[in-house]
Formats: structure tokens, C-alpha cells, sequence
């Protein structure tokens, strides 16, 4: 950050209230203690569906959506919107369902293996072809964990093969089917999100935005910098900043705050995720800042999304303070903990009002 830049930040903003298109809430005692973090800042979060077992129906996502709803305390406003598990068996009548409940606003498509409680993914996109087909016609998005499984592939060369072996033949087979490449993390995602037709979007998150592969490595192995995709090196981070900061609408917001209980990621072998939703909206302020971009912040975090998805845009607003604050070194848990992203140190911007 250069002193001009620092000299005409202001002392506070206020954004329309933003939405977080990629959120993981998990369920029961987890979800009771993170998901105060994300309805007091986002209006809307798209709900992601790896539970064990996984959301694979409407009639799952309607139940979910129930048990999300009744863990809100008392005067949060948050509308989640479901999501369904794509699997090698999801049937066509499905789709039908899942468009007309009004709740299921997308379907998520994990390749098997690729992640955490992807077992169940799919296998060969073929397979799903009749559903995509379907999802096209009902206008119901695809949101994609763009990253090849093959043990054969190196982990930091998934997701551009995966650009070029699944998405590009995907998008020229359905050409009107609208998809999300979720948490991109390479300069390869970003030009191919560029030149692709108006269809195609991606989620941004504060990881990959404000870190590079360096960080899980930072004098000694850092598991709460492990997530996935996994972080990349500073040109790809370069890329995404430059897409966030681009006031293009097909670059948007989603967290991808994935909570882990502390000692499953400080462990033998440890999970994937980064806890993010205690500073859901602070930490992309605080990168739009240091980049002189913070009049492009309101576009990235609450408008471009719900455009994409065809949504209203919410009409409520929120304040963010420039004044720093420390995060804590963990938060509750059910009855663990969890580290949070930038655990024990300071996060430049603050929310201090939340119209709901
Ligand atoms: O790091 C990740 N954690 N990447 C994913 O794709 C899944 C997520 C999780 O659910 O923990
Ligand atoms: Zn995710």
C-alpha cells in the first residue's frame, strides 16, 4: 500500500448488505456456534451440501434449510439458500423438484476424492449428462470444485487441468446450463472466466486472495493455512486480485469458510478448510483497501452475485470501521474449538452496524 492510498482511505464505509455465494455450515453443534458469525454480516449464503451423508435431495435441502433456520438466535435475518449434492445417481426428476421447492438454488458438483466429504462425487461427468441437461432447462446453476483427482496430477496443477479436461468441454456441450467455478485459485481460472461467455462466473475467497502457497509453509508446516484448492503461488494471487478489483461481474464473493474442530486440522492428517466467516466481509475490505479498490468492493460483495443467480439485490445496508481489531485464537466449537484465519492478529476493518 502506498502513503497516497493510505492517506485517502476513509474512516468508515457502508455497502449494501453483501452475500456469501460459498459457505459451508456443517450441522448441530457446529452449526449453532459458527453460524452467528455469517448472518450477522450476509444477508444470503449459498449453503454448501458435503455433510455426511450429503444433501442429496430437495427433500434433504428442505430439511436442512429447517434445522439452519431454527439454530438462527433470536432477531438474525439470513436467508440460506440450498444447494444439492450432485452424484453419479442423481436422478432427472430432481431437478424438477429441486426448482420448484424455492429453496435449492444450485447443485454442486465435486469430482470424487477432490475434497473433504467428496467420496461420494462424481465420477465421470458423463454420467451426469441427462441431469445437466436438465439443470439447463430449469435455469439451475452448476457450481463446480474445479480440481482434477488423479494421483498421478500434481495438487498445485488441479484446477487448470481441470479447466481444460472438464470445463471447456462442458461449457461447449451446454452452452446455456449457467456454472460457478467456485474458489478459483489460478491465473488459468481467471482468463478462462474472462473469455467465457456470460454463463460463466466465479467465488473469490479471502485466502486465495490475501495469501500465496508460501503461507502454509511460514517457518514450519501451518495446517490452518491447508485448504482446498490448495493456496498457490504470488502470480496466480496477483491474477485473482486483479479480477476481484476489476468491477467485472463475473467475479464475485464466496468465503468458502469451512470450519474445522482444531485438533482434526492440527493432526497426523489433517482436513482441509480455513475458517473465515468470523471476518466474512472485514478481510475483503481490508484487501480492497490496500488496493485502492474500495469503491469496487460493493459490486464484488452485493450486488454481482445475486445478479448472476437472478436474485433481488438486498436492500439493507451495513458499516465497516477502518480500526483494527485482534481475532481471538480460537472460537467455541460444539465442544471443541476452531482457529480462525489471521488467529491472534489484527484485521484493519471492523463491523459496527448491520441493518437486517
Ligand atoms: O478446503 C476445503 N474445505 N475445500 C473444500 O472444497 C471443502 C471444504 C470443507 O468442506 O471443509
Ligand atoms: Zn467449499
Amino acid at each position: 500500500m502506498n502513503i497516497d492510498q493510505t492517506v485517502a482511505l476513509p474512516e468508515s464505509i457502508t455497502i449494501t448488505r453483501p452475500d456469501d455465494w460459498h459457505l459451508h455450515l456443517r450441522d448441530d453443534a457446529a452449526m449453532r456456534a459458527v453460524l452467528p458469525h455469517t448472518a450477522s454480516r450476509f444477508a444470503r449464503a449459498i449453503v454448501m451440501p458435503n455433510l455426511r451423508p450429503p444433501i442429496t435431495t430437495t427433500a434433504l435441502a428442505v430439511s436442512y434449510r429447517q434445522r439452519i433456520l431454527s439454530a438462527l438466535p433470536a432477531g438474525m435475518v439470513f436467508d440460506p439458500l440450498m444447494t444439492l449434492y450432485l452424484t453419479d445417481n442423481t436422478r432427472v426428476e430432481e431437478i424438477k423438484l429441486a426448482r420448484e421447492s424455492g429453496v435449492v438454488y444450485a447443485l454442486k458438483y465435486y469430482p470424487a476424492g477432490a475434497t473433504t466429504n467428496s467420496d461420494s462425487g462424481v465420477t465421470a461427468i458423463e454420467k451426469c449428462y441427462p441431469v445437466l441437461a436438465a439443470m439447463e432447462r430449469y435455469d439451475l446453476p452448476l457450481l463446480v470444485h474445479g480440481e482434477v483427482t488423479g494421483s498421478d496430477v500434481d495438487v498445485f496443477d488441479r484446477e487448470a487441468m481441470f479447466i481444460d479436461q472438464i470445463l471447456r468441454p462442458l461449457v461447449a456441450r451446454f452452452p446455456n446450463l449457467k456454472i460457478v467455478m467456485e474458489h478459483i485459485t489460478t491465473q488459468e481460472a481467471v482468463e478462462f472466466v474472462m473469455q467465457a461467455p456470460v454463463t460463466i462466473a466465479a467465488t473469490l475467497t479471502p485466502q486465495h486472495l490475501m495469501l500465496n502457497r508460501n503461507a502454509i509453509f511460514n517457518g514450519g508446516v501451518r495446517p490452518h493455512n491447508y485448504c482446498l484448492p490448495i493456496l498457490k503461488r504470488e502470480s496466480h494471487r496477483r491474477a485473482l486480485v486483479a479480477a476481484a478489483i476489476s468491477g467485472l461481474p463475473k467475479f464475485f464473493l464466496g468465503t468458502d469458510s469451512a470450519p474445522h474442530a482444531q485438533h482434526t486440522k492440527e493432526n497426523d492428517c489433517g482436513c482441509a478448510g480455513m475458517y473465515t466467516a468470523h471476518a466474512g466481509i472485514e478481510l475483503y475490505a481490508e484487501l480492497f483497501a490496500a488496493e485502492g479498490a474500495l469503491s469496487k468492493l460493493e459490486g464484488f460483495a452485493s450486488f454481482f452475485g445475486a445478479d448472476f443467480y437472478g436474485l433481488p439485490r438486498n436492500t439493507q445496508k451495513i458499516t465497516l470501521k477502518r480500526q483494527a481489531w485482534t481475532v481471538p485464537d480460537v472460537y467455541p466449537f460444539g465442544e471443541h474449538t476452531l482457529v480462525p484465519m489471521r488467529a491472534r492478529e489484527n484485521i484493519q476493518w471492523q463491523l459496527i452496524a448491520s441493518q437486517t
